[in-house]
């Protein structure tokens, strides 16, 4: 697959996506999208990957946010007609069964901190920085902004966030509960795709098991959350891969697991 916009590479069984407009600061234009999608649906259709890692290029920016050049001049009536941002909120989201991890270096802000906040997780660098600048331009979220950093860090500072325009800098956004570890920059990738790689080696249906679950958390009331959790744990005491692990565990090896 050839792309222009993005980076594709396979690293055993982990894909690494990066962003690659550094010009731009990554920032997300439609060519972006298409083609970020496309790498998400191949990632997701080949059964010798099992995670992936998205980033961006250079040292500065994660992504600056949603191509303010390209939005400036469009007619409300094309944003609202072609339900514009709906494919970002929804299409990688809900078509990657497989985990995956955003590893940010420096400015994840608007649609930047948006693309981050999708991912299973986030590792930031300590220059990393996320905003919902958008009122900034007399708009406002686009890309679950509003919905997800509020669900993630709380009202207080969503609001602070989304009406200020301010930045929050890696030491607040772990302290917040925004990113899952903070790293030295030089450190990120490495570090990335390291979990990736231990999430690699995980039983495959186990780690879609998992995600799930935990994301049945933001959308289900807790007993119907509970219920979902016991029954999946059920099925998957069927499979190969729970008879192997439990039987590696007791033979004190490693397991070999099949994705069965
Ligand atoms: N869209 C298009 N181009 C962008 C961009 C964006 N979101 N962010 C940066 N760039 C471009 C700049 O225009 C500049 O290009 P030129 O050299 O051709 O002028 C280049 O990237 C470098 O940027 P700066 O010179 O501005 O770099 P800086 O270090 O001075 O500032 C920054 C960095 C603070 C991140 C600043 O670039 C900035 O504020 N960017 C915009 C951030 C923003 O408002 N994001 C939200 C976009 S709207 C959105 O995302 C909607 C949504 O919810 C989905």
């Amino acid at each position: 697959m050839a792309f222009e916009t993005i980076l594709v590479e396979q690293k055993g069984a982990v894909t690494l996506i990066t962003l690659n407009r550094p010009q731009s600061l990554n920032a997300l234009n439609s060519q972006v999208l298409g083609e970020l999608i496309e790498a998400f649906a191949a990632f997701e259709a080949d059964a010798s990957q099992r995670c992936a890692v998205l980033t961006g290029s250079g040292e500065k920016a994660f992504a600056a946010g949603a191509d303010i050049k390209e939005m400036a001049d469009k007619p409300a009536a094309d944003f609202y007609n072609e339900d514009f941002f709906s494919k970002w909120t929804s299409h990688i989201v809900k078509t990657t069964r497989k985990p995956w991890i955003a590893a940010v270096n420096g400015f994840a802000l608007g649609g930047g901190c948006e693309l981050a906040m999708m991912a299973d997780f986030i590792i930031a660098s300590e220059n990393a920085k996320f905003g919902q600048p958008e009122i900034k331009l007399g708009v406002a979220p686009g890309m679950g902004g509003s919905q997800r950093l509020t669900r993630a860090v709380g009202k207080a500072k969503s609001m602070d966030m989304c009406l200020t325009g301010r930045m929050m800098d890696a030491t607040e956004a772990e302290r917040s509960g925004l990113v899952s570890r903070v790293v030295p920059l030089a450190d990120l990738l490495g570090e990335a795709l390291k979990a990736a790689e231990t999430i690699a080696a995980m039983p495959p249906m186990a780690a879609v098991a998992n995600k799930e679950m935990v994301n049945a958390a933001f959308e289900t009331t807790l007993d119907q959350g509970l219920l979902f959790e016991r029954r999946v744990f059920q099925v998957l005491t069927a499979s190969e891969d729970k008879a192997e692990g439990m039987k590696a565990f007791i033979e004190k090896r490693p397991g070999v697991f099949k994705g069965r």
